[in-house]
């Protein structure tokens, strides 16, 4: 049963499976709780551990099971030394079985089981089913199961893990003792490959180990493999260029230039940039993931998130002339494209041609005017139209879905003293047909003969002291006024 064969290089994340409770980093609610169980004799008939890959359950679910069977410690941790708690971590117990749930999922299989339950453990006090990814067990087979898990002998504890707690049916887990592992900060991870290298002697920059940490969101198995790759083709020597350059990542340097050519609307920088960066070797998903992630964080930024975690590097070392120039209106419209980008790529004629577009829309970014800020205008032009005093259009302000005279009392307490309008009466500068053209509508429509007079279609424009119209009305003037560069051309009719 046991696996003999030593491989030439073993994987730091096999190499440092964690062998006692307090080795499980991160997972301080769970270590608590089964440390305490253990220590109190509290034992449950069966566990379930879910939570995302790589954070520590097979690795629980393995001191739990050392734990349960140690001959010596009686404080919730395996001493480590006695014969069972060695012949467990070697795989050669007969007391703990380990089941994977994906490739053992039929229902012969959950029988096989149910026998296997009928004997009692051979040299510990426990015997303990550890079963990985429950959730691919077959419905037959978890009801096979459950027989089991309702009234096991009292040596039979159940481990089931998985990382996908949803597919788990509920009545496996009423019968179990639920344990939720959480993804393991970027501050852990980074410390713990520091550990790592202060342990091989390898040199590496903090920042190289925190990109590490940060791109294995949360999982340690995924910083372990990762950290492998890097220093397998660093030498000793973990640096961040190394890694851009390997990799075919985005440096930050790259993406404040493009960002700064963008602020200043110049394209063809943007253009070049963008070339420069593709002919480096960048591919175009990891491009536009990279300046995503960039555009995030200025938004991050830019709504007061200092967290280097979050924001992925030292809040100085980003563009201040980006920050300066993109309100967070234009960084949400920028991530939103982008992410769009993305998407629209594994469909395209030519993924190029989407990043291009992408790129060039963003050089025009400071231009853009999202909806809310092209209505909140309009209905400033309206306002001042009615010859009320028009609410400046504020940040985002979002109004709720009421008629335009309370709206503007609302947002605009300087105009509550203007008295609501009790009946209707024209805008200024609002024409209407005239009686002439009437008149010839309706006569055609009564069927009368075609009327070859050229007659006007409309009729006086109302000024706001009722006068006819005899130019441009003040009320047109102030509108301009919002409008810079517009222009009213008069139609003649
Ligand atoms: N919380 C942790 N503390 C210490 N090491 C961890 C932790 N989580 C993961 N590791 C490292 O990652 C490796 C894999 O962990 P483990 O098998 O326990 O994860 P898992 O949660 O069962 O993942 P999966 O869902 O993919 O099965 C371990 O060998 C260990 O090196
Ligand atoms: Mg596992
Ligand atoms: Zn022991």
């Amino acid at each position: 049963m046991a696996v003999s064969a030593t491989p030439a290089f073993e994987v730091t994340a096999t190499k440092r499976r964690p062998k006692t409770f307090d080795e499980l980093a991160g997972q301080e609610f769970v270590v608590s709780t089964l440390k305490n169980s253990i220590k109190n004799g509290h034992i449950a008939h069966a566990y379930l551990f879910s939570g995302p890959r790589g954070c520590g359950k097979t690795s629980a679910a393995r001191i739990l099971a050392r734990s349960l069977n140690c001959e010596k410690d009686k404080s919730g941790e395996p001493c480590g030394e006695c014969d069972n708690c060695k012949s467990i971590s070697e795989g050669a117990s007969l007391d703990v079985i380990e089941i994977d749930g994906a490739s053992n999922n039929s229902v012969d299989y959950a029988r096989q089981l149910k026998e296997e339950v009928l004997f009692p453990p051979q040299a510990g006090r426990y015997k303990v089913f550890i079963i990985d990814e429950v959730h691919m067990l077959t419905t037959q087979a978890f009801n096979a199961l459950l027989k089991n898990i309702e009234e096991p002998p009292p040596y039979i504890v159940f481990i089931f893990a998985t990382t996908e707690l949803h597919k788990v049916p509920a009545t496996i887990k009423s019968r179990c003792q639920q344990f939720n592992f959480r993804l393991i900060s970027i501050e852990t991870i980074q410390d713990i490959l520091k550990k790592v290298c202060d342990e091989n002697g390898i040199n590496a920059e903090d920042d190289a180990l925190f990109w590490i940490a940060r791109e294995s969101t949360g999982s340690l198995r995924d910083a372990y493999t990762l950290f492998d790759q890097v220093s397998s083709f660093s030498g000793g020597s973990i640096r961040s260029d190394l890694i851009r350059e390997k990799l075919g990542l985005v440096g930050l340097e790259k993406l404040n230039a493009l960002a700064e050519a963008c602020a200043e609307n110049n394209t063809p920088v943007a253009f070049n940039l963008m070339d420069e960066i593709l002919s480096s070797g960048v591919a175009i998903e990891q491009f536009v993931i990279d300046l995503a992630g960039y555009y995030r964080s200025l938004l991050l930024l830019k709504n007061g998130v200092t967290r280097e975690s979050l924001l992925g590097y030292r809040v100085n070392l980003f563009s201040a002339q980006a920050l300066e120039t993109f309100d967070s209106i234009r960084l949400e419209q920028a991530l939103d494209l982008l992410l769009d980008c993305y998407r629209d790529i594994r469909y395209s004629v030519s993924p190029r041609f989407e990043l291009e577009t992408a790129v060039s829309k963003l050089s025009w970014l400071s231009q853009w005017v999202s909806p809310v800020e092209l209505k909140n205008a309009l209905e400033n032009a309206q306002s001042a139209l009615r010859g009320q005093a028009g609410a400046p259009a504020s940040g985002r302000t979002v109004s709720p879905a009421v008629s335009p005279v309370s709206r503007n009392v609302k947002t605009a307490p300087a105009a509550a003293s203007v008295p609501l309008q009790p009946e209707y009466r024209p805008p200024a500068g609002a024409r209407s047909l005239s009686e002439d053209f009437k008149r010839r509508i309706a006569n055609k429509a009564a069927g009368g003969a075609e009327d070859e007079e050229d007659v006007p279609l409309w009729d006086n424009v109302v000024k706001d002291n009722n006068e006819p119209a005899d130019g441009v009305p003040s009320q047109v003037d102030r509108l301009l006024k919002m409008f810079p560069g517009a222009t009213i051309q008069s139609t003649t009719e």
